[in-house]
């Protein structure tokens, strides 16, 4: 079919179609999975350490084992056997939950849509961070909200500014339906929400009577420094969303989502309206992968190599990059954000980089307010070591090219104005 066919459903749509947006990231993925680009733009994880063939005898097992059910639908909520395991990766996270209040997605993307599937109508606010992850972003704009952004710096949200929001929002007779946060190793801006932040901000949940959903992808993954306990480990009152996709494979399409009882309830309902379950194959496999081989010890190998790769991006921009710039410094997760003059759009950017076989995405997709014209997002997660420092060195060639190009035009223009 014609990528150009005329469009003569039009009329038809449902307001929020015109909502429905592609990702940024996605749309780069095909550009970036050319060969000779070196991509620090998709925030892939490495898979390739999952030995095959231990897949393999663990999809063997569980098939001799439950072969019919996996080939079955299962219940919405999901497979208990995947639920027991969760249960058991929530506790050494320190947070102590019951199978009864889990749910298994289609990893947390379905999660995020599920929450605004249950939460948000047509003008509702819903408070995110600037930049906050555009999967979410595009996942709640679906549900035709009202995104209210507060910034983060380099401890997370900026708990004042929130405070702000909220305390603006209640004279106005408003009140937020969510605050939707990525408290660990933040997708894009790679910080991590200090312990005092988190307090203040539980305080300020029961204050404003405010729900906070917590996604945590990358918590696991941390490198440096010691970990930070959850909200969910600190409040019930929370929605949490984990993942399988950084800790084993985003192959497997696999998420979790706790909550309260009553928001269990309607998320259930939720996900069947949706897609009835979960894959009964994938959640049985991950279970008995789990169950037979020492995923710690894996886990482990993999936070070096991901430590490893971060230490080389931060030493190449420190090398290349212009003094001009200033990034985050991750203790964990997949990202590094950096920050140019206010006169570089990482936007336009983009196609001279490409031209010169490096990617990144562009800070603007990252926010719901229309800002952050002058970050990118610079994933090391998924290059070879090698690539990374030549990457870098390639990008800082190019963000050098618009700063003297800027001052090359500022000075004409003083010229000419003298
Ligand atoms: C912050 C955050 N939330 C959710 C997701 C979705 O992950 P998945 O659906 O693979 O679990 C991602 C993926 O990159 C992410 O970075």
């Amino acid at each position: 079919m014609s990528q150009y066919q005329f469009d003569k459903w039009v009329d038809l749509y449902a307001d929020r179609a015109s909502e429905l947006k592609s990702s940024a990231v996605r749309d780069l993925l095909s550009v970036t999975s050319r060969p000779d680009v070196i991509s620090l733009a998709g925030g892939l994880p490495y898979t390739k350490g999952l030995r095959e063939e231990k897949i393999v005898a663990a999809a063997k097992e569980m098939m001799r084992l439950e072969g019919n059910a996996a080939l079955q639908y299962g219940p919405s909520e999901g497979h208990i056997g995947l639920k027991k395991l969760i249960v058991d990766i929530m506790a050494a996270e320190g947070v102590v939950v019951d199978q009864g209040e889990i749910i298994i997605t289609d990893g947390s993307q379905q999660g995020l849509d599920l929450v605004a599937k249950v939460f948000v109508d047509p003008g509702d606010t819903i408070i995110v961070e600037a930049p906050s992850y555009v999967g979410a972003l595009n996942a709640f704009s679906g549900y035709q909200p009202n995104f209210e952004s507060v910034p983060l710096d380099r401890h997370g949200i900026i708990v004042e500014e929130l405070e702000k929001k909220l305390k603006s929002l209640a004279k106005k007779g408003r009140r937020a339906k969510y605050l939707y946060l990525v408290p660990n190793f933040h997708n894009p801006a790679g910080v991590t929400l200090s312990m005092a932040r988190r307090k203040k901000i539980l305080k300020l949940a029961q204050d404003y009577e405010l729900l906070i959903v917590e996604d945590n992808p990358y918590g696991r993954l941390r490198f440096e420094g010691k970990p930070i306990p959850s909200l969910r480990a600190m409040d019930e009152n929370i929605i949490y969303l984990g993942t399988f996709s950084k800790i084993f494979s985003p192959g497997v399409r696999l998420g979790w989502l706790i909550a309260p009882t009553p928001i269990l309830e309607k998320v259930i309902f939720g996900k069947q309206s949706a897609n009835l379950c979960t894959s009964s194959f994938t959640q049985r496999l991950v279970e008995y992968f789990f169950n037979t081989n020492d995923i710690n010890k894996y886990l482990d190998k993999l936070v070096s190599r991901y430590r490893s790769r971060c230490e080389i991006m931060l030493k190449s921009l420190e090398e290349y990059f212009p003094k001009e710039a200033s990034w985050t410094k991750p203790q964990g997760g997949f990202f590094v954000w950096a920050k140019l003059p206010e006169f570089i759009d990482t936007t336009e950017m983009l196609a001279e980089a490409i031209s010169k076989k490096v990617a990144y995405v562009p800070g603007r997709a990252f926010y719901a307010d229309g800002k952050g014209q002058n970050f990118m997002r610079l994933a090391f997660c998924y290059p070879e070591e090698e690539e990374i420092g030549e990457g870098i060195k390639r990008l800082a060639g190019v963000v050098k090219n618009q700063i003297s190009l800027y001052h090359s035009v500022a000075d004409r223009l003083n010229k000419k104005s003298k």
